[in-house]
C-alpha cells in the first residue's frame, strides 16, 4: 500500500525563493514540493503537505499524525532551534521523522548549530539546498521498506547472535 507521509515546513519557508537565495537557494515552496510530488509518486508514496509560521499549529499537525500518516518528513526552520513543544510532539507521535534543512546548519552561526528535533528523528540531512528535501524523503521511505521487510524490532542492521563470529572454531581454541 501507498506510503502516506507528512510533509511539514515551518516558519518562513513560504519565503523561499525570495528569502536569502544564497543561503537557502532560488527554488520556491510549490516548486520544492511539485518535486516531491514526483518523487512521492514514482516511490509508491502519498505527500500531504503543511507550511506554517505557528508552533501551536504545526504541534496540533504532528500530534494527529498517528494513524494517519506513515512517516514525517520535516523542516523545523527556526523552531529547530528552540521548540520543546515540536519536539515532543513529534517524539509523542512515535510516527518516524526525518529533519531535513537546505542549508548547513553546522556551518552557520552557533545558535543555529543545535537541533531540539533531531534526537527524536531517525536522522536529519542539512546543507543540500532543495536535494535535502528529495535526499530526506528517499531515506524516510527507504527506512519504513525496510522496517516493513524487518517487523521484528531488528533495526539496526547488526548480524544476528548466531551468525557472530564471537567463539573461535574448535580447532583453533587453546586447551586447559
Ligand atoms: C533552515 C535553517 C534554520 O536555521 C532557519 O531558521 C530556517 C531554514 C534550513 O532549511 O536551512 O528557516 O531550517
Amino acid at each position: 500500500m501507498a506510503k502516506q507521509i507528512l510533509v511539514v515546513h515551518g516558519p518562513n519557508l513560504q519565503l523561499l525563493g525570495s528569502r536569502q537565495p544564497s543561503v537557502y537557494g532560488t527554488a520556491n515552496l510549490a516548486t520544492i514540493n511539485q518535486d516531491l510530488k514526483r518523487l512521492a509518486t514514482q516511490e509508491g508514496a502519498i505527500l500531504t503537505f503543511v507550511q506554517s509560521n505557528h508552533e501551536g499549529e504545526i504541534v496540533e499537525r504532528i500530534g494527529a499524525a498517528k494513524g494517519r500518516y506513515d512517516g514525517l518528513l520535516i523542516n523545523p526552520a527556526a523552531y529547530t532551534h528552540t521548540s520543546v513543544a515540536i519536539r515532543d510532539a513529534v517524539e509523542g507521535a512515535g510516527v518516524p521523522a526525518v529533519e531535513v534543512h537546505l542549508s548547513n546548519i553546522y556551518a552557520r552561526e552557533p545558535f543555529r548549530q543545535h537541533s531540539l528535533i533531531a534526537p527524536v528523528c531517525r536522522g536529519q540531512i542539512a546543507g543540500f539546498g532543495a536535494a535535502s528535501y528529495r535526499l530526506g524523503l528517499l531515506a524516510l521511505l527507504g527506512l519504513l521498506a525496510s522496517e516493513a521487510a524487518a517487523p521484528s524490532g531488528v533495526s539496526d542492521h547488526r548480524p544476528a547472535p548466531s551468525s557472530r563470529k564471537t567463539r573461535r572454531p574448535a580447532s583453533k581454541r587453546r586447551r586447559r
